[in-house]
């Protein structure tokens, strides 16, 4: 059956750097069975040819040597464009009749992907339910939607509503593009296709984990979208709250879209809730210090780029073992890890031994971009005595297994196509999510407590963060991955 995928709001960013890319390796890799027609719509006006020759550039630039002339020729004699406006309803039959006559009346595989700003979400939901292009008579019809999937709980609630007078639950795909990478998902071979790990993998010999998503670069230019989000809209309601669910999950009983996120769904709901004592004392809040000086911010912008929450999963595998969430733009280097760090030894016999609860075992999950495992253990240093040192076992993809790893938007992408969810988040999902992360947000949009700690580009974030966790007889994992 042919796929067509059709892009509202092609002109855009990411169309160009994420979306036709990934397409394009999937092509290059033979992993589309059947053709895939793609057509884009925006305002501008392109020709067929003007908006492939755009692409091709783009697309250049992202995949770099992995570029083939050919291929990429054979590849964009599917792709087209179709200027139109979603918020016109008028747009949208016409548009239908134009997939239709390429599709030459067959049935076919219909995405329809919102790679929109998010204020046109809603209309462009309706209008393609006005046109009747949401019905399945002729094939499966899904649509994508990008984050930010609201901006609280209740604006949440209401998209999903709306998405749902139009679109079945089973029809909706939420993207999360942490979810389509590959160590991610090995999160969950690492700790259900072994077991090892699993028996150790509770309070009983857990004594925190950390999850860490740090970006070297400063906001730059994307300011005006950053004021309105902040870093817990931005980074902890999707994509750490995430890695939480996959680290703290139970082991469902099939790999299947709703088993996997009925066990997700339980960590979130057995987040502890924040009170306003709770915000205070379990989060710290950041901004770099020349976070004022980028183009569109205010003077005075209170607007976090660095954030901790520090929670606690009330279940029997996880009570009274925190959780530290941790993001931050202009650090030190990029890295997203997930560290385990295990109890001290219960008596400690090697007097010269660490004392310090930071050199117990711990185990690290390198999301990006280093990715790999390490688990760090103490070892006698030879001919030293019974002097010990922290030393590690250290396992990297990209040693072991030949090639590229993929970007997110390719696994993402392919499971539309094959209608597999388990990768999005389901409606439930988005909303238990925001709920976590809206108490806190008041909180800091009142003014805190916590205060907005300034901290210099290229660090950790402030430096209350640091005397934070070590009032907590605790550690920052600090370190840069690194890098061949
Ligand atoms: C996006 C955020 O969702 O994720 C960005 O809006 C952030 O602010 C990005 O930079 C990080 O993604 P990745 O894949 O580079 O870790």
């Amino acid at each position: 059956m042919v796929n067509t995928i059709i892009i509202f709001g092609a002109s855009g960013d990411l169309t160009r750097r994420k979306l036709i890319p990934a397409l394009y390796e999937l092509h290059r890799k033979k992993r589309l069975s059947g053709t895939l027609l793609i057509v884009g719509m925006a305002r501008t006006e392109y020709s067929h040819d003007q908006w492939r020759e755009t692409l091709k550039e783009a697309c250049l630039a992202q995949v770099g040597k992995r570029f083939d002339p050919s291929l990429w020729e054979e590849f964009a004699k599917n792709i087209y464009y179709h200027p139109g406006d979603v918020s016109r309803a008028e747009c949208f039959p016409e548009l239908d009749k134009f997939l239709s006559e390429l599709e030459n009346h067959q049935p076919s595989t219909r995405i329809y992907y919102l790679a929109l700003a998010p204020e046109f979400y809603e209309c462009t939901v309706s209008h393609l339910g006005a046109a009747g292009m949401a019905v399945e008579s002729s094939g499966p019809r899904r649509i994508v939607v990008e984050k930010p999937f609201g901006r609280d709980r209740e604006s949440a609630r209401q998209l999903n509503a709306k998405i749902h007078e139009v679109f079945a639950e089973h029809q909706i795909y939420r993207i999360d593009h942490y979810l389509g990478k590959e160590t991610v998902a090995n999160v969950l071979v690492l700790r259900f296709a072994n077991t090892i790990f699993e028996p150790i993998w509770n309070r009983n010999y857990v004594d925190h984990v950390q999850i860490t998503a740090a970006e070297d670069l400063p906001i730059g230019r994307r300011a005006s979208f950053y004021e309105s989000a902040g870093i817990l809209r931005d980074m902890f309601q999707n994509h750490l709250l995430q890695l939480l669910t996959l680290t703290a999950m139970e082991p469902p009983s099939r790999v299947n879209a709703d088993d996997i996120r009925d066990e997700k769904v339980k960590v979130l709901r057995a987040v502890r809730p924040f009170t306003p004592a709770d915000v205070a004392a379990n989060t710290v809040r950041g901004q770099y210090r020349k976070y004022r000086d980028e183009p569109n911010v205010p003077p005075n912008s209170q607007t976090a780029t660095f954030g901790v929450v520090k929670l606690y999963v009330d279940n029997w595998r996880w009570q009274g073992v925190p959780f530290y969430l941790r993001s931050g733009k202009a650090m030190s280097c990029r890295t997203t890890q997930i560290v385990i760090q295990f109890r001290e030894p219960p008596h400690m016999m090697f007097e010269e031994g660490p004392k310090h609860i930071h050199e117990a075992n711990r185990l690290v999950l390198q999301i990006q971009p280093a990715e790999g495992i390490q688990i760090h253990f103490q070892t006698k240093v030879p001919d030293a005595g019974m002097k010990m040192r922290l030393t590690d076992l250290d396992f990297n993809f990209r040693e072991k297994f030949a090639g590229e790893m993929p970007e997110a938007y390719e696994r993402l992408l392919l499971d539309v196509m094959i209608g597999d969810p388990s990768l999005f988040a389901r409606a439930d999902e988005v909303e238990l999510a925001w709920g976590i992360i809206d108490p806190i947000q008041q909180v800091w949009d009142a003014g805190g407590p916590p205060q907005l700690e300034l901290y210099e580009a290229g660090g950790w974030g402030p430096p209350y963060s640091e005397e934070w966790m070590q009032r907590q007889g605790r550690r920052w994992f600090n370190v840069c991955p690194v890098l061949e």
